[in-house]
């Protein structure tokens, strides 16, 4: 690639180089490097305790890492954070902090409000908006804690949306979801896709992975793969993704 060509190229959405994370001394990542095109729902996908969610928490600084780097849109994560949202584990919130779905979600919107400035008109329709359209516009009223797990998740993507990033972190956001909210994700976040979004998603299940996803990254502590699904999502890369740790996951794979 000459220097023309480098510069009409846009930076991909997500570049993870060289990343290596350890808690005290139990190395959790090694040497972790993954390339996120534009416009692509990738996922993360690998072993209980593969250091999923650590990746996801390293590149958005959430914990410390001992070596390598995250950048978003060519840039280091303060720089771009704006055009960033993530999407915790549903099990890491305490959903017994009372507060009504619409509030939950309005909340999302203040990372885009200025010092002190309450949310008005504007940021009140984008709330209802998103509502809409993760289908939840019927709980606007409902406290948070009286939900089921997939409405609790479509409170997240919901609380997502408002922020309107340009790129979506969600750490497992079919967890603990019944079949009618894992469709109603799945097509928000391919909705999203088609207007250039790009997400990247831990994702457990595999036999959805290829309905799911474009590309995917098979992790347990490094990574064993990473790129688009018809090349990375074989036999042989999982049998090496799963095979330290029993198993039983591989068991499940469509073949
Ligand atoms: N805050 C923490 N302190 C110490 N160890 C942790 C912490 N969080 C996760 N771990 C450990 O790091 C490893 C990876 O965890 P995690 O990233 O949650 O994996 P995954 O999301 O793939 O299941 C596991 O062995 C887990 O027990
Ligand atoms: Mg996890």
């Amino acid at each position: 690639m000459n220097q023309v060509e480098a510069k009409l190229r846009p930076d991909p959405a997500c570049r993870v180089i060289d990343l290596s994370v350890a808690y005290r001394e139990n190395a959790v990542l090694e040497n972790v490097s993954i390339v996120v095109p534009r416009g692509v729902v990738m996922g993360i996908v690998g072993p209980n305790g593969a250091g999923k969610s650590t990746l996801l928490k390293a590149m958005l600084g959430l914990v410390p890492e001992l070596t390598g780097r995250a950048e978003f849109f060519g840039r280091a994560f303060e720089k771009a954070r704006g055009r960033v949202g993530y999407m915790p584990q549903s099990s890491s919130v305490d959903w017994d902090f009372p507060t009504t779905v619409f509030d939950a979600v309005l909340m999302g919107t203040y990372g885009n409000l200025g010092w002190i400035r309450r949310p008005g008109r504007s940021e009140r329709a984008r709330t209802r908006d998103a509502l809409e359209r993760t289908g939840i516009a019927d709980l606007a009223t409902r406290q948070i804690g009286e939900l089921s797990g997939g409405q609790r998740q479509r409170v997240f993507l919901a609380r997502a949306l408002v922020q309107a990033p340009d790129l979506y972190i969600m750490d497992e956001p079919f967890q603990g979801v019944d079949a009618k909210s894992q469709q109603a994700i799945l097509s928000v976040l391919h909705e999203l896709r088609a207007q250039g979004s790009t997400v990247v998603m831990v994702h457990h299940d595999l036999a959805t992975v290829r309905a799911s996803c474009d590309y995917v990254t098979l992790l347990n502590r490094r990574v064993i793969a990473s790129g688009p699904v018809a090349d990375v999502f074989t036999t042989e890369h999982l049998r090496t993704t799963y095979e330290a740790s029993g198993g039983d996951a591989f068991l499940d794979l469509p073949r």
